[in-house]
């Protein structure tokens, strides 16, 4: 098979409906730069179904002012020459009129509260309503049977679960383990906003959620390791954004008793904000 790239939806949905109902579909959503961490869900997803469908779209909605919009790196070729090697069947790369005709104060939002305006959201004001409008509008567009989402952008699969699941919406969704550098850098298309320097420099974050996840396991009082982990992410030379140990099932701080925890932590370092997280069981 070779790979077909739509940038009209009509065209998508005119090819998908040869086969939708007697293949599955399975959809991948993605702002491109494609890396490892992107192939492994297509992977999975080329496992899960015989229809594989990607689409690369930098949505402007998901982003604040001042925020990396503009900069964000945009590399279709590359994208396209990895999609076809890795044997995907659609690509679709919508405009921004084709996604947003309206101007962007009258366009219908997502709103998954209680979710989306802790951690990442409290720092990134409106962002989740951005991702899961996004989200939304491609599932509407491609009508996939299973999407498939990274663990590394925790809160965010939380959000999109939720969505789906309040709005009854007919798709299964499905998390990929983080997909890591040898050194335990989770892979994300910003990582290349780092220098060297700062590239050496930018595993700590990883590492200070192994050590806070041993002292978790054994017992550790919640408050203060939060508290040892920020100064530790701080002295290896990143500056803390949060790090917070809370409950897989809703973010919400654990309470005694709770035994799912996840622990998540975002950082800056230079022009790139590192968002990373690790699940632990007591
Ligand atoms: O994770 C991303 O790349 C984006 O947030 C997503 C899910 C493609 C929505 O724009």
């Amino acid at each position: 098979m070779t790979l077909s790239t739509f940038s009209d939806p009509a065209a998508l949905d005119a090819a998908l409906a040869r086969v939708r109902g007697t293949e599955r579909i399975a959809f991948v959503p993605t702002m491109g730069n494609l890396h490892e961490g992107h192939l492994a869900l297509v992977r999975r997803a080329r496992e899960l179904a015989n229809q594989v469908v990607v689409s690369i779209f930098v949505n402007p909605l998901q982003f604040g002012q001042g925020e990396d919009f503009d900069g964000y790196p945009r590399t279709l070729e590359a994208d396209t020459r990895l999609l076809a090697a890795e044997g995907v069947d659609s690509l679709f790369t919508p405009s921004v009129t084709a996604m947003y005709p309206k101007p962007q104060a009258q366009q219908t939002r997502v709103e998954v509260p209680g979710l989306s305006d802790i951690l990442c959201g409290a720092s990134r004001p409106g962002h989740f309503a951005g991702v899961a409008t996004v989200v939304c509008k491609l599932f509407n567009l491609v009508r996939p049977d299973v999407a498939l989402f990274g663990q590394k952008d925790y809160q965010q699969l939380l959000v999109i679960r939720r969505m789906v699941d309040d709005l009854a919406m007919p798709l299964e969704i499905v998390g990929v383990p983080t997909v890591r550098e040898a050194d335990g850098l989770a892979m994300s298309s910003r990582n290349g906003y780092l220098t060297e320097a700062e590239r050496a420099r930018a595993p700590a974050l990883y590492r200070v959620l192994l050590d806070t996840a041993a002292q978790l396991k054994a017992s550790g009082d919640v408050f203060e390791l939060e508290r040892a982990a920020c100064s530790a992410i701080d002295a290896a030379g990143l500056r803390t954004d949060y790090l917070a140990i809370r409950r897989q099932q809703d973010l919400q701080p654990s309470q005694p008793g709770d035994r799912a925890l996840v622990i998540l932590a975002a950082a800056w370092l230079g022009q790139a904000r590192l968002i990373d997280n690790l699940e632990v069981v007591r």
